[in-house]
């Protein structure tokens, strides 16, 4: 084994970088309007904007001429003015117009980084890694051509969704294996979100790491008034149901029995700050009677019940980001302290982080 690869695979996963070629959420659709909008994906500051046919562009958020950020700017038909002295940015993050060019003057050929961005399912997807869009045989090219994990209850009329966002001074494989580690339904009994979980099954390939636990759930959805079980304690009962767990390299996602489904989308901000989006999603498949109605019905129902579980996900968030962020500064106080973990997903989920890097930097 190379040394460079020893030194990767004896390294912390609490220091572990992303791997960039894959699609990552950096915010969702609605927070994307007529103002340039700055986020970060793994220290990179990245300014996100709607052109004049409301199409979502990404650029790196700098201004090549003073090095001042371009989100302050505005935009401007299809480009985007910087706020300082007005030079303006074309897609293609080429200068492409300053306002006291002399006539014997020309434009200067900076250039700054484009990112590779999609909206799909209510969210903003974006490719970070450094691709050569025009180079087919490299590896980034094929992944950037794999389409984002998506979303499909997004816009289907059975599913309900509720959103959260979790905003955790943690690195990203502290929420990861919070997400994956099934037995902490202890932290949230308060919240009887699922109780006596067990694993029975991990599957894991380059990609995912797919887990099967056995677990009970407080909530049975139906009936159309089960809903209720979400605001009312006492309408629920204990029953048995499958809980799956996977990770999707870098998102995650979950079934409890087939009434509920989350999501996790990741942003990654550096080693020690997460981003990411919790997606509710409360199936109303049961209700064989509803799907006869018409299609605008069902569709005011969905946004009318958007949210129903904002409660319930909002308290499990704070409960868990409370914990996550204890680990880190744990870890940071000592990072040579071991763990005693006894759940072997974990194992697996950081087998799959550490893969991920190490492919990369091979
Ligand atoms: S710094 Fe942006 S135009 Fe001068
Ligand atoms: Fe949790």
């Amino acid at each position: 084994m190379s040394s460079v690869l020893q030194a990767i695979r004896s390294r912390d996963v609490r220091s572990l970088d992303i791997n960039p070629n894959h699609w990552y959420v950096i915010g969702r659709s609605s927070e994307v309007k007529n103002q340039p909008v700055q986020v970060t994906l793994w220290k990179q500051a990245i300014v996100v904007y709607r052109d004049r046919n409301g199409e979502i562009q990404a650029l790196e958020d700098r201004c090549p001429h003073r090095q001042v950020k371009l989100s302050h700017g505005k935009i401007i038909g299809d480009q985007l003015e910087c706020a300082y002295h007005g030079w303006r940015f074309n897609n293609q993050g080429e200068c492409s117009g300053v306002p006291y060019l002399a006539d014997n003057q020309k434009l200067p050929s900076c250039k700054i980084k484009v990112y590779p961005v999609k909206e799909q399912d209510g969210f903003i997807w974006l490719f970070p890694g450094d691709v050569e869009t025009q180079n087919f045989a490299s590896p980034n090219f094929a992944s950037l051509q794999q389409q984002p994990m998506g979303v499909p209850e997004w816009n289907h009329l059975n599913y309900i969704a509720t959103v959260s966002i979790i905003k955790c001074q943690a690195h990203y494989s502290y929420l990861i294996e919070n997400l994956m580690d099934m037995y902490h339904g202890h932290l949230h009994l308060n919240y009887q979100a699922w109780a006596e979980a067990a694993l029975e099954n991990i599957k894991e390939d380059d990609n995912r790491v797919d887990v099967l636990y056995t677990a009970q759930s407080y909530y049975k959805i139906d009936k159309i008034w089960s809903i209720s079980q979400l605001f009312f304690p006492a309408l629920r009962r204990l029953h048995p149901e499958p809980l799956n767990v996977s990770y999707i390299y870098p998102h995650w996602m979950s079934t409890l029995g087939s009434d509920f489904k989350i999501y996790c989308l990741l942003c990654p901000i550096n080693e020690t700050e997460t981003k990411a989006y919790l997606i509710h999603f409360t199936s109303l498949n049961a209700f064989w009677r509803l799907h006869k109605l018409p299609v605008w019905f069902r569709r005011f129902l969905k946004n009318s019940l958007f949210g129903s579980a904002q409660k319930l996900l909002d308290g499990l968030v704070v409960q868990d980001v409370k914990m996550i962020e204890e680990e880190q500064i744990a870890y940071l106080e000592n990072p040579q302290r071991k763990n005693y973990e006894l759940n072997k997903a974990l194992v697996s989920v950081q087998r799959l982080m550490k893969n991920k890097v190490e492919k990369m930097e091979e």
